[in-house]
């Protein structure tokens, strides 16, 4: 066989959506190693990457199963041999019931999250007639003003239908603390935390004092993983953006490093400032706009456009034709952004690895 020449990271055609695997693999092993002696269990969310071949890898790396938001990437995950699955959202429409439904009587455990009696009886009728088993968790708001219920009767009614229906298993709570991960500072999340622990821990009890054991508690993101996976209530840990981290989560949870970037190029160069060809069709500004790597003095002037970014480069350090990585300010919504990953070890593209659940929104 002839030999492989690997291409090099600055020979990707530009604007490229690029994962260091060395980085990648370091998060996924940092995580694996902070969980090892926990109470709960790892099941990271697909939503961040989008990806089987790394839901392969954080299974191998010990997680329990996989979490998404929708029933379109949890029917991917399936597809590619991923035995258990959390649709951490309400599935509502009478069609996507019956793909649910249809989706559990494969080989997969699939979970899903509910908030509404009527949801519960529809869920319950799809199951039954097509024989297949749904697990549910209730949804409990903890102070995201999301979806899910707030009071422990509330929570306790929920519970006791899908006890009472066919072709269901009630297994705990959905209780994701959204609005806690941002939060700059540590102490402020863990005060958020312990506050849902404070509501959720009495909503627990309630339904156990009337025999209704919960099995399972799931929920927390990479802002706050350390703290809810810290010897509470909570058994399952969903954080998603740990594998990538982003310009946002780089300040909040630093012992994880950037693996994910966007690859572009210099296309006009003037004095003081260049411009590249990646805008916001390929990075999103949802969150702030992109840093630049491994420059810390070059900034992007105001926002990216649809295809250009203009970068302020008062040392005139960039060139034309040059290649340069945004990191992304929000790494999740900029991966539905595109197809497929260019997997780079050591700056040699290493493997392209389709994103399978791009798109898979409904
Ligand atoms: C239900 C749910 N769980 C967990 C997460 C955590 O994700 P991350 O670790 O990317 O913050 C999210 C983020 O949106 C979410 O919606």
């Amino acid at each position: 066989m002839g030999q492989v020449v690997k291409i090099k990271r600055e020979q990707i055609e530009t604007p490229a959506l690029v994962i260091d695997l060395d980085i990648l693999e370091r998060n996924i092993s940092v995580m694996t190693d902070f969980m090892k002696d926990k109470r709960a269990k790892l099941r990271p969310h697909f939503k961040t990457y989008k990806c089987p071949a790394i839901s392969h890898k954080q299974i191998s790396a010990g997680a329990k199963g996989i979490t998404c938001a929708k029933l379109g990437e949890a029917e991917v995950l399936v597809q590619s041999g991923i035995k258990d699955v959390l649709i951490a959202n309400q599935i509502v429409d009478p069609v996507k019931i019956f793909r649910l439904a249809a989706l559990a009587d494969d080989e997969a455990k699939i979970t899903v999250a509910v908030d509404d009696p009527d949801n519960i009886l529809a869920l319950s009728n799809a199951a039954a007639e097509i024989g297949s088993t749904v697990y549910v968790l209730v949804e409990i708001d903890v102070g995201m003003k999301r979806c899910g219920v707030n009071t422990p009767d509330e929570v306790f009614d929920l519970a006791g239908k899908i006890v009472d229906s066919k072709g269901l298993v009630f297994e705990g709570f959905q209780a994701y603390e959204g609005h806690l991960q941002n939060r700059p500072d540590i102490e402020d999340r863990r005060r958020g935390v312990k506050e849902m622990e404070e509501k959720v821990g009495e909503i627990k009890n309630v339904l156990e004092k009337r025999g209704i054991p919960v099995k399972e508690i799931s929920g927390a993101g990479t802002g706050t993983y350390n703290i809810t996976a810290d010897n509470t209530i909570w058994t399952e840990i969903q954080a998603g953006s740990y594998i990538f981290s982003d310009a946002v989560y780089n300040k909040i949870a630093v012992e994880f490093q950037n693996s994910l970037s966007v690859l572009t190029q210099v296309i006009h160069k003037r004095p003081g400032y260049a411009v590249t060809d990646a805008g916001m069709k390929v990075c999103t500004v949802d969150h702030g706009i992109p840093e630049i790597k491994n420059f810390t003095d070059l900034k992007i002037y105001g926002n990216l456009s649809e295809e250009h970014g203009t970068i302020i480069d008062e040392k005139d350090e960039l060139e034309m034709l040059q290649k340069i990585e945004y990191i992304p300010g929000h790494c999740c919504t900029t991966v539905n952004l595109h197809d497929r990953y260019y997997c780079v070890r050591k700056g040699l593209l290493e493997a392209v690895w389709p994103i399978l659940g791009r798109g898979k929104s409904r």
